[in-house]
């Protein structure tokens, strides 16, 4: 029998897929193992018309997720049969599992249908997402077409994640479930939520209700760059109840993702320590802290009570996340109250520790045996290497490639997070104009990183389980940032952690992309748009005669620049001669739509004149060379714009300028920078030296007054009388290792600087 909705789906299946209809492009994020687009052919999904049928499995999360995004973004509703009817059908079905990391799937669409078979559900739900990929984006709501395709697929790496940090700045229930939902959208399966910190305790706990009656607000927040121009006072924070926690869990495990929750011990503990006092050595009081970087009170590791209360902890945290593995912190714990606590100090003869760094790995041991018992795992950051690592962690790298190298090494997983490519709260945008920690890693850089460090032999590389971005909140207080700073970052990553290594290719990921920013486009998302900015450098002019401003766009686009304060706009042809102080543009039109860029030039005695370093800068901020302190550009944004800024780790800058001929001045001036928590810190002092050969140098005065301008940015001056001279040598001192009681303590520091100014 023949019933009247199966006539409808008959004759719907006969109208549409009988035509012709072109197909668009095939543009999916991650690239699958392989893709054939087989005709210019395209299967259309209809609405209502168009069955989802399961075949051998329960696929009801698959059916639930394309049913919600093809409701919420075309307005389209699928019914689900569980029977194979004619042709116009999405068949969801298994196959033999042939892949070693789980999730691998095939997907026809031809004449007879969309087929997604996989190894399992799980793997059904990646078809899904691909299947996704394969509609109009955006598309029209009564029609979809599909491109006849055969796509084979399966991921690299098994642990591909993202993580959250809710504690710096909260974010809301319902964000978090979008959050899960882009993670899913990039075939990632681990969701990394950080929830304790010293900021606030984010996670509702029955047994000790003041870690969120008290350890969940804050008293205020510092305004801008740390240490912050002020603090706002105003009473923020929020938490997640027990009951929120499991509705995201399920919604995760819904899409295939395990929620990792992270309790940070022994360090990053303010929050609960303001909560319970007995927590920490000295017993209090503490506060929730306002501002951001690394604490000195942390959790007492000599009491036993210490040890009941994460272990009671740990109990309801068990029991809320179902998964495998439990990330307990491990970072940052600075060692000073642990010293002088004799409780602690008791613990250390005790268990005969040699050092604090033992007691902190007797903490993670004793820690991890406990969620061992549980049958769970523990993660921790690579701190957690120090003083001999717990006997089954597994090792978050995040300072560098070193500890996950180091855990690799000795058999222990790893999950590669190092700073230099996963942390997307770094700028993407050379030119960033909000907020940001600092540091720059534009969407290229993510797309280049390999999470197997190459020093790692064969077996080593096999305990790489995969990646994972980063994004902590400091200065990411709302859900649109949060989307600014992940999209298109977390497309990248999605495929350095799906794709095959050959598949990898920086050209044909930047034509997907292009569909990718539409795809965010549909999702309403806001994005950066950092990847249409045009590229500037700035380079020596000829004979030492100026600079020259280089400008470029990806896109082919004819530029053109103008000078402020003038009328005339001209045709880029090629690098503009510049010299004397003013305020250029750039711009390019593409899509309706201008890119600018503005370059303020500063001109003065140096500007554009030779100069060689007795140290070479670290190779990590090489800036543009020598140059860089004498292209008449300042660094005004941090450690943003790394063309524009020389590093130098643990040495001095040691710079010499040749004037070019004999001239009188009474002035240099260093243009560096001051970031404690990033372990910069400004020179301890400059010294000026000048001589009329280059060869006898006289030292004429040194300066440590050293004044911020503008937020991580400031200047020593260095005046001195009216002086002749043609060679000038300025040594920027290094302030040597950085003392107790800061960010990175003990660790050489870092001397930025990015202009030498003479007059
Ligand atoms: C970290 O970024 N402190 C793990
Ligand atoms: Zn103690």
């Amino acid at each position: 029998m023949i019933t009247a909705v199966m006539k409808k789906i008959f004759f719907a299946g006969l109208i549409f897929t009988s035509f012709f209809v072109r197909a668009q492009e095939i543009n999916i994020i991650p690239q699958p193992v392989s893709v054939k687009q087989t005709k210019s052919n395209a299967f259309i999904i209809v609405n209502a018309g168009t069955p989802i049928v399961a075949e051998g499995d329960d696929f009801g999360k698959s059916i639930n997720f394309l049913n919600d995004y093809l409701d919420r973004f075309y307005s389209i509703k699928l019914r689900t049969s569980s029977t194979t009817l004619g042709n116009n059908v999405i068949r969801l079905s298994l196959s033999n599992p042939f892949t070693t990391v789980q999730g691998g799937y095939k997907l026809t669409v031809d004449a007879n249908g969309i087929s997604i078979s996989g190894d399992n559900a799980n793997s059904v739900f990646y078809g899904i997402q691909t299947l996704i990929q394969l509609l109009p984006a955006p598309g029209s709501s009564i029609r979809l077409p599909v491109p006849y395709c055969e796509i084979t697929d399966y991921p690299r790496f098994s642990y591909r994640g993202m993580h959250l940090d809710c504690c710096r700045h909260f974010f809301s229930v319902d964000f978090i479930k979008q959050y899960i939902d882009w993670i899913a959208l990039h075939k990632m399966n681990y969701f990394h939520w950080h929830l304790t910190d010293d900021q606030g305790w984010r996670i509702e706990l029955k047994k000790y209700p003041k870690l969120t009656q008290v350890g969940a607000w804050r008293n205020g927040t510092i305004i801008g760059s740390f240490p912050g121009t002020g603090n706002d006072s105003i009473h923020y924070g929020g938490f997640y109840s027990q009951e929120q926690i499991k509705e995201i869990v399920k919604y995760a495990a819904d899409r295939y993702i395990t929620v990792v929750p992270e309790i940070e011990m022994p360090g990053h503990a303010s929050a609960a320590l303001a909560s319970y006092p007995f927590l920490g050595c000295t017993k209090g009081p503490y506060e929730v802290q306002q501002t951001w970087g690394v604490f000195d009170d942390v959790f007492c590791a000599g009491n036993d009570s210490t040890y009941k209360f994460l272990q009671d902890v740990l109990d309801e945290v068990i029991a809320l996340f179902p998964s495998k593995y439990i990330h307990i912190g491990g970072d940052e714990c600075p060692k000073t109250r642990w010293k002088t606590c004799p409780v602690c100090q008791r613990r250390m003869r005790t268990e005969k520790l040699k050092d604090e760094h033992a007691l902190q790995s007797y903490f993670i041991q004793r820690i991890e045996k406990y969620v061992n018992s549980k049958g769970r795992s523990v993660i921790g950051w690579d701190e957690i290497l120090e003083g001999g690592l717990a006997p089954n962690a597994t090792v978050m790298s995040w300072r560098g490639e070193q500890g996950g190298i180091d855990a690799a090494k000795q058999n222990h997983y790893v999950i590669m997070t190092p700073g230099d490519w996963c942390y997307f709260d770094h700028s993407q945008s050379e030119q960033e104009d909000s907020l940001t920690i600092g540091g720059y890693i534009p969407v290229d850089k993510v797309y280049s990183y390999e999470p197997v460090p190459a020093s790692l032999n064969a077996d080593q590389a096999k305990y790489i389980l995969g990646a994972q971005g980063n994004l902590w909140t400091e200065y990411i207080s709302n859900p649109g940032k949060v989307e600014y700073m992940i999209f298109p970052r977390m497309s990248a990553l999605s495929e350095v952690l799906w794709s095959q290594k050959q598949n990898r290719d920086w050209g044909d990921f930047e034509k997907r992309l292009m569909v990718q920013f539409k795809r965010y486009d549909l999702w309403n998302t806001k994005y950066s748009k950092a990847y249409f900015e045009l590229k500037t450098s700035v380079l020596p002019g000829k004979d030492y005669n100026g600079v020259l401003w280089k400008i470029e766009n990806k896109f082919n686009k004819k530029m053109f620049m103008t000078f402020a304060g003038s009328d005339s706009v001209w045709g880029y042809t090629g690098p503009q001669l510049i010299q004397k102080t003013v305020r250029a543009r750039g711009y390019f039109n593409l899509d309706n739509r201008t890119f600018e860029v503005r370059q303020d030039f500063n001109f003065n005695k140096a500007t554009g004149k030779k100069i060689t370093l007795a140290n070479e800068p670290s190779k990590n901020f090489p800036g543009d060379g020598p140059f860089t302190l004498v292209n008449g550009v300042w660094n005004e944004r941090g450690i943003t714009r790394t063309s524009q800024l020389l590093g130098f780790l643990g040495s001095d800058c040691d710079a010499t300028i040749d004037l070019g001929t004999m001239q009188y001045i009474s002035n240099v001036t260093v243009h560096t920078m001051k970031d404690l928590s990033s372990w910069i810190w400004p020179p301890k002092y400059v010294e000026v030296f000048v001589s009329g050969d280059g060869k006898n140098f006289t030292s004429v005065k040194s300066s440590d007054d050293f004044k911020i301008t503008n937020g991580k940015n400031g200047v020593i001056h260095v005046n001195f009388l009216l002086t002749n001279t043609r060679y000038v040598r300025v040594l920027a001192k290094n302030t040597g290792n950085i003392p107790s009681g800061y960010p990175g303590a003990g660790y050489e520091s870092w001397l930025f600087a990015d202009e030498i100014e003479i007059n």
